[in-house]
Formats: C-alpha cells, sequence, structure tokens
C-alpha cells in the first residue's frame, strides 16, 4: 500500500503497480492489501468483464461519495444506480451532437491561445504549454457548459525558470492561481485517499484535506448558479424560451431541479471530466511532436494540404485528416487521459481468460483497479514496438489486425455503459487546437532548464524500463494524466 501511495508522487506513472504485476509474472493479481481483496489488472478481458458483460456486478459503491463527496457531490462520476443514469441522461444530449456552436467556443479561445504563443515565439520566450492548454480548456469548457468563461488565458500565468512546482504542473500566485491551484489539488488528494483505501482517515487526522479546496471551488461556482437559477424564474414568467442551439448544460440542468447544489455539482463533474483529459491530450501530443520530428513533419503536410495556412478547421474537414486521428489515437494508447480506473463488485464473477483456461473467480464486495495505461503498453497485444509512438500503425491494416479483432485491447475513453459521453467533444477539440497549431508553427522546442525543480526526470530513469528510458518529461497521474511541473517549451514559427 505503501509502496503504491509513494508511487503517486515519486514514481514513473503506474511504476509500482506495474513492477508488482511483472514480480508475480502475471495481469491480474489479488494484492490483499491488509487482508482486503484489492485487484489490480491490465488484462482487457478482465477490463472488458468489469465495464461491459459484467457491468452489473460492478459499482462505484459508497467509497466513492465518502472518497471524492465533498468535491463532485452526487454527481454523474460518484453516482450509481438510478441516480446515475439519470445524471447520465441529462449530460448526453449536449455532449453526442455536432454543434457547430462548439467550433465557433473553440475558435474564440483558440485565437487567444494562438496569441500568446505567438508572442513568445516573436520573443524566443519559453512558456508552459500543459498550463496553456489547460486554460484553454477550462475557457472552452466552462462556455460550453455555462454559456460563459472565467477567461483564465487571461489571467496570470507561471513564470519561466522561475515556477514552483504546483499541484500538478508549474503554480501561479496570483487570486486565479489559487482556484486553479485547488481544482488541482483535491484531485491529488483524492487519489492519494483512492491508494491508501480504508487508511486514508489516518492521513487527515487533523481535518477533511478535500474541503478547503471544495470550498474554493464552490465559491467560483455559486454565484454562476444561482443567477441562473434566478433568470429561470424570470425567464418564466416572461415566457422565454431557448432554442436547443442556445442551451448550455447549465440551462439545461437548471430547468430539471430547483436545487443549487444539484446542478452545481451536475457541472463540476462533467467540468473536472472534460478538462484535464482534453488539456492532457493536447500536452503529451505536443510532447510526442517535439520528439518525432518526422510525426510533425507529415501530420503539418496533412493540415496544410487540408486547410491551407489560415483558416479553421470544420468537423468536415477534421475527418478528412487520418493521419491526425492516427496521432490522437496512438498518443491516448501510450498516454490514455485516464491511466487508469476503480470499481467494486457487488456480486461474485467469474472472469473470462484468453487461452481458454478456466475463469478467474472473482470475489464480492472486492476492489477492482484497472491499469489502462499499462495493458496499452503490453507487447502480447500490441507488439515488440508497443512502447514505440508510432500513429502510422494506425493507418496500416496488417498491423491493426490484432485491434481488429480483439477491440478490447484499446479503451482509452473505456467501454460500456459508462463509456465516455465526452469523446466527440474531447477529439474534436484536440484536432482544433493542434491544426491551429500546425498551420502557426513549424515546432516546439522542449526548454529542460525551465522544468521546476524537483520535476525534471529522475537520471535513473535511464536503466529503467520501455519509455521510462527515453522520458524527457515526468509522466504522472492523478485523477487524469498530466506532466508533473509542465511542459515548457519554446513555440517556434
Ligand atoms: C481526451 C479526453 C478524454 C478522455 C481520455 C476521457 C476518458 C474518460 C474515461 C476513461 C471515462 C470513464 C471513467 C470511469 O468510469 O472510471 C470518462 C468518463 C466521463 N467523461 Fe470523459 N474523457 C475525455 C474527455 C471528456 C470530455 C471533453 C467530457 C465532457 C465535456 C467528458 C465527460 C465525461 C463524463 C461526464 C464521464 C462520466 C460518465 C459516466 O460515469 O457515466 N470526458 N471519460
Amino acid at each position: 500500500m505503501l509502496r503504491f501511495a509513494k508511487d503517486l508522487r515519486q514514481g514513473y506513472i503506474l511504476q509500482a503497480m506495474g513492477e508488482v504485476l511483472d514480480e508475480h509474472g502475471c495481469d491480474t493479481l489479488n494484492t490483499r492489501i491488509l487482508w482486503k481483496d484489492n485487484i489490480i489488472t491490465r488484462d482487457d478481458l478482465h477490463m472488458r468483464s468489469v465495464h461491459m458483460t459484467s457491468f452489473e456486478s460492478f459499482e462505484r459503491g459508497p467509497e466513492a461519495a465518502e472518497k471524492m463527496g465533498a468535491f463532485l457531490g452526487n454527481g454523474v462520476f460518484v453516482t450509481d444506480g438510478n441516480r446515475w443514469k439519470r445524471e447520465r441522461a441529462l449530460i448526453r444530449p449536449f455532449l453526442n451532437k455536432e454543434r457547430v456552436s462548439d467550433f465557433e467556443i473553440f475558435t474564440k479561445y483558440a485565437e487567444k491561445a494562438l496569441a500568446i504563443l505567438n508572442d513568445a515565439a516573436e520573443a524566443g520566450a519559453t512558456l508552459d504549454l500543459q498550463d496553456l492548454f489547460s486554460r484553454f480548456t477550462l475557457d472552452s469548457a466552462s462556455e460550453f457548459l455555462l454559456g460563459h468563461a472565467p477567461d483564465a488565458l487571461s489571467a496570470s500565468r507561471p513564470v519561466p525558470f522561475h515556477s514552483r512546482i504546483g499541484s500538478k504542473g508549474a503554480a501561479t500566485d496570483d487570486p486565479f492561481g489559487s482556484f486553479l491551484y485547488s481544482f488541482e489539488e483535491v484531485q491529488v488528494t483524492i487519489s492519494l485517499r483512492w491508494r491508501l483505501n480504508t487508511f486514508f482517515p489516518l492521513y487527515e487526522m487533523l481535518g477533511d484535506k478535500t474541503k478547503p479546496h471544495a470550498d474554493v471551488i464552490n465559491k467560483w461556482m455559486k454565484p454562476t448558479v444561482m443567477k441562473a437559477l434566478q433568470d429561470k424564474a424570470r425567464d418564466r414568467e416572461h415566457g422565454v424560451k431557448l432554442n436547443s442551439e442556445e442551451r448550455t448544460l447549465l440551462d439545461s440542468l437548471v430547468e430539471s431541479t430547483d436545487d443549487e447544489e444539484t446542478v452545481r455539482y451536475g457541472i463540476l463533474n462533467v467540468l473536472m471530466a472534460g478538462r484535464d483529459t482534453t488539456a492532457g491530450l493536447l500536452t503529451f501530443t505536443v510532447y510526442l511532436l517535439t520528439m518525432y520530428p518526422d510525426v510533425l513533419k507529415r501530420l503539418k503536410e496533412e493540415v496544410l494540404s487540408v486547410l491551407g495556412s489560415s483558416g479553421n478547421p470544420t468537423q468536415e474537414a477534421i475527418r478528412n485528416m487520418p493521419y491526425m486521428n492516427a496521432v490522437l489515437s496512438e498518443t491516448l494508447r501510450l498516454y490514455p487521459g485516464a491511466p487508469m480506473g476503480i470499481r467494486n463488485s457487488i456480486t461474485e464473477v467469474l472472469l473470462p481468460t484468453a487461452d481458454g483456461s478456466p475463469p478467474l473467480y472473482f470475489p464480492p464486495r472486492a476492489r477492482v483497479t484497472w491499469l489502462t495505461l499499462l495493458m496499452h503498453r503490453r507487447a502480447d497485444l500490441w507488439g515488440a514496438d508497443c512502447e514505440e509512438f508510432d500513429p502510422a500503425r494506425w493507418l496500416d491494416p496488417a498491423r491493426m489486425a490484432a485491434y481488429n479483432a480483439r477491440p478490447s485491447i484499446y479503451v482509452p475513453f473505456l467501454s460500456g455503459p459508462r463509456m465516455c459521453p465526452g469523446q466527440m467533444f474531447a477529439l474534436s477539440e484536440a484536432s482544433f487546437m493542434i491544426s491551429r497549431l500546425m498551420q502557426k508553427f513549424s515546432g516546439f522546442e522542449l526548454v529542460p532548464e525551465a522544468i521546476p525543480e524537483g520535476a525534471a526526470p529522475p537520471p535513473a530513469w535511464k536503466n529503467g524500463k520501455g519509455r521510462q528510458r527515453i522520458e524527457k518529461v515526468w509522466p504522472s497521474t492523478a485523477f487524469t494524466a498530466f506532466i508533473k511541473g509542465g511542459l515548457w517549451v519554446r513555440p517556434v514559427h
């Protein structure tokens, strides 16, 4: 347990769990930490059972509320059964359709981000791209969900060569920075709680460590929700009705209830789900492009041939960029936005095996932690070059035969009833931003000297395994994948 907990802040991403599985020579293991059934798995078929075929036998369970309740209330991430179905049904219609207005939102905030990058390129300056992408996805997700944004892109950003390590990336000291810090720190605290399991209260004897952060976040969210509830009352009085294209998730939630808390948590759950994951995808994509110039060159050629050197991408244009899609798929294979996940079993389950040997017995009331990132990097599933970043594999039917025959080996958005409803939004947003970057910049140079103290990859990693040996930054995870200390780069025109 301590090894897993320590790994959260000190190890390579999911290193300790991978090592424990390697030591035992298996892909699914009951760690029985302190006599409790605590199963970890990087077996795609076992994961498929949990997510899909035996879905009804697993739940988030009461521990989800215990560990995440102060931050996420009764939202879609915390609930099961009918409550979860109701929350999900409210959210899905917004994420499932192609809305022209989404691209207007991407355009508005991508322009702001590009202006910042442009200034940096002209001045030969260094900036933290992970921070910039997190602001871009926060502003665009907020506008999409609430109808307006906090304008995070205009607030002060981490200072190159002088930044401290923050909760995930680099820290900023202004008041808005404290909102961002709370938003990230609360996720780190919750991740530690999951790893410490039933023992986490021992580490929080002086008080609930998520509460102060939840208070900062709620202080920011409450006025918006209160105003929306007041507007609803006023609109009802005047018989005003919004058409579906104008509606935000906030409008919809407000229409379904008068309870401020339910609306607030409804929004917060989707904001949490959508912001850091998509920022992570953008961050890791650019990081990989800095390491693989041939991929950058081919991607740039595709974008320029479809869009030209200016002009905003449309949904149609994105559909005509197979290599872009391959680059994003390959990034999500190696650095899935949610590298791991957790459920608890309600009843016993028999887990199927790939080689036809007898199924594995999965006990009731046991916890399962699935490790998407480790499964995506398994050589027996993805081939000897499984640790290589090679988007071309996605365009080669022969190399993709294993995946086509067994789609369970690639699940960055999960599978089954709880599959990510934001997949289309996320991929559109990421394709949009990466296209604009390809149009405007010839590339990005990594600036290792700007990485805050304590966040550079330790020299001992060179003797490690797989990608750990070649990392130029420190990939880590707390709910979502991120680069410790940020991605410090110099944009080049
Ligand atoms: C690259 C970006 C993204 C990735 C990799 C990703 C991945 C995932 C994964 C793996 C889950 C399942 C988590 C679990 O059950 O343990 C999930 C759930 C969810 N995602 Fe995403 N996501 C992304 C972007 C988004 C966006 C942009 C939104 C919304 C704007 C969103 C909304 C949600 C919601 C609401 C859930 C909860 C679904 C439920 O429990 O029924 N996601 N996502």
